[in-house]
């Protein structure tokens, strides 16, 4: 039987959980051993939970993934091969939350992206937008800090999607490059883990989005500071939960969540 926890023992575990985060800030992404947690290349566990996916590791840190579907103008199974490489940060490597919002971008159907600017914030190795770049007349920008830039751009040409997926450099919290367009859809995938680029990633969301643009937002819940990230969304957009995923009741169980995200 799981204990309430008193309003005096959520504070300090808080408290704690900030001095720990002061000393590395990105200690929640790390094991005991220092290397990334739920590193998918050595795990299998972290790539299966899904249905409809599989995934096998191929010499050299190729992985391969293959999402099944019933869409008759979408390559059937969706494959994608991906280089990854946790060397230019936890980026390189493959997030659930990733594979998720990427197979519920699949479950949209085939008209979902069409003729759309599609943006991804904080892409890492690029997995969701080279799906996006695989639905019909998508025009995907994946985008991230300087050093995912190469494999994102190995990523993009592995997998022949070098006339829709462009890769772009965005810091978040500097002002959007004018060779991203405004988006119809921003995605982003397992962004909030940082507390520092909290603020940065709001104001990056408030520059691209205005009140037409939908944001498909899945956040893996680490820590309990993480209502910080909310508490500063919450000024400038409301939020609620994608409820048609049938996997929902699956990765919910993980402390992932997918939201839309609406501009205020
Ligand atoms: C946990 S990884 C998730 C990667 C990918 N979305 C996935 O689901 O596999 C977080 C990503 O956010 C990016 N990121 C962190 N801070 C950033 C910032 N200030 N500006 C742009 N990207 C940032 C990292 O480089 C990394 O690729």
């Amino acid at each position: 039987m799981q204990l309430e926890q008193t309003p005096s023992e959520t504070m300090a575990e808080l408290i704690l959980d900030e001095e720990l985060d002061k000393q590395d800030p990105l200690r929640h992404l790390m094991d005991l051993d220092g290397g990334l947690v739920e590193a998918p290349v050595s795990s299998t566990q972290a790539l299966t939970f899904l249905p409809k996916q599989s995934h096998s590791v191929e010499d050299g840190g190729m992985l391969r993934l293959s999402f099944s579907h019933d869409l008759i103008d979408v390559p059937r199974p969706l494959e994608i091969t991906l280089a990854v490489d946790a060397s230019p940060g936890c980026g390189g490597i493959a997030w659930p939350a990733g594979q998720i919002l990427a197979t519920y971008l699949i479950q949209q159907g085939s008209g979902y992206l069409k003729n759309k600017n599609v943006v991804e914030l904080g892409a890492g190795t690029g997995l969701v937008g080279l799906v996006a770049g695989q639905l019909p007349d998508a025009k995907v920008w994946i985008t991230d800090q300087e050093p995912l830039l190469p494999i994102m751009h190995k990523n993009v040409t592995i997998n022949n999607l070098t006339s829709n997926v462009l890769v772009a450099k965005l810091d978040w919290g500097v002002p959007v490059p004018s060779t991203i367009p405004k988006p119809e859809i921003i995605l982003a995938a397992d962004c909030v883990y940082f507390e520092p680029a909290f603020p940065l990633l709001v104001q990056t969301l408030d520059e691209l989005a205005d009140k037409d643009t939908e944001i498909l937002f899945c956040y893996k819940k680490r820590r309990k500071a993480d209502k910080r990230f909310f508490g500063i969304l919450k000024k400038k957009f409301r939020w609620e939960e994608v409820m048609d995923d049938p996997n929902r009741p699956i990765y919910n169980k993980e402390a992932i969540t997918l939201m839309r995200l609406f501009k205020r």
